[in-house]
């Protein structure tokens, strides 16, 4: 550990609130963040535009292949600490998050050469350490030499509401039941799809947060980073 810093991986189901407990990690810490799952949204949105996936998922494969290379796909944080995804140099953060890429994004996640091609994204952004990414396979098979694995799991119930609220909050008309059935169909094509799917890593820490604040997770965090690696999360 040449700069003293490490990499924290984040994995576990959707709707567990994974990428706000990563950035608020990545905050108190100074270290980077970075969400797997909006490079994979990312070329969802540009299938679903360019005709290369259709409503019941199936996937134009040999195009979506040749021209995937050609994409330029960044994740940028601003001033704010905001991150956003960016595709050919266009903010896309708003619209990789509707519920149609939701619907569409675990289908373009099953593809072993759109996997191949977010991998190595992904592990360049880990070169310098100081580093907290969420996503499905971090601590499996991007980062499995991470130094810190959490596994992030909360009740069905709990998901589907916190995933309404935010659709909701955004204007986007939705019942509770269709974003339920949509976070089941997910994880169940996540965590059985063929390449790297959703598990937990041997040496990961399994976090249930149905009943905990963000300020409990970081309490809970806290302790382990203290103690491992006298790091602490400011809040
Ligand atoms: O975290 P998210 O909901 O934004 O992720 C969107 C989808 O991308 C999710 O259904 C599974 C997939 N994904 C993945 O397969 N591997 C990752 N490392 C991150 C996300």
């Amino acid at each position: 550990m040449a700069s003293g810093k490490i990499i924290i991986a984040i994995d576990g189901y959707s709707s567990t609130g994974k990428s706000t407990f990563a950035k608020l990690i990545a905050k108190g810490l100074g270290y980077i963040y970075a969400d797997s799952g909006a490079l994979y949204r990312a070329i969802t949105y540009f299938a679903i535009n360019n005709g290369f996936i259709d409503m019941d998922g199936k996937i134009l494969k040999q195009s979506l292949k040749r021209i995937l290379p050609k994409l330029l796909i960044e994740q940028k944080t601003n001033a704010k600490g905001e991150t956003n995804t960016f595709l050919n140099r266009a903010n896309i953060e708003r619209q990789i998050r509707s519920q149609r890429v939701s619907d569409l994004v675990s289908y373009i996640a099953e593809v072993d050469f759109v996997r191949d091609y977010v991998d190595v994204i992904l592990k360049g952004m880990g070169v310098q350490k100081g580093l907290v990414m969420d996503g499905r396979d971090i601590g499996t098979a991007v980062f499995p030499d991470a130094e810190v694995k959490i596994f992030m799991t909360a009740s069905d119930e709990v998901r589907a509401r916190r995933r309404w609220e935010e659709l909701k909050a955004k204007g986007e008309a939705v019942s509770l039941s269709g974003v339920l059935e949509n976070l089941k169909r997910r994880d169940k094509i996540d965590s059985t799809r063929e390449k790297n799917p959703l598990c937990q890593a041997k040496d990961a820490i399994v976090l249930d947060n149905s009943d905990m604040t963000f300020q409990d997770e970081i309490d809970w965090l806290n302790e382990i980073l203290t103690k491992r690696f006298g790091l602490f999360i400011e809040s």
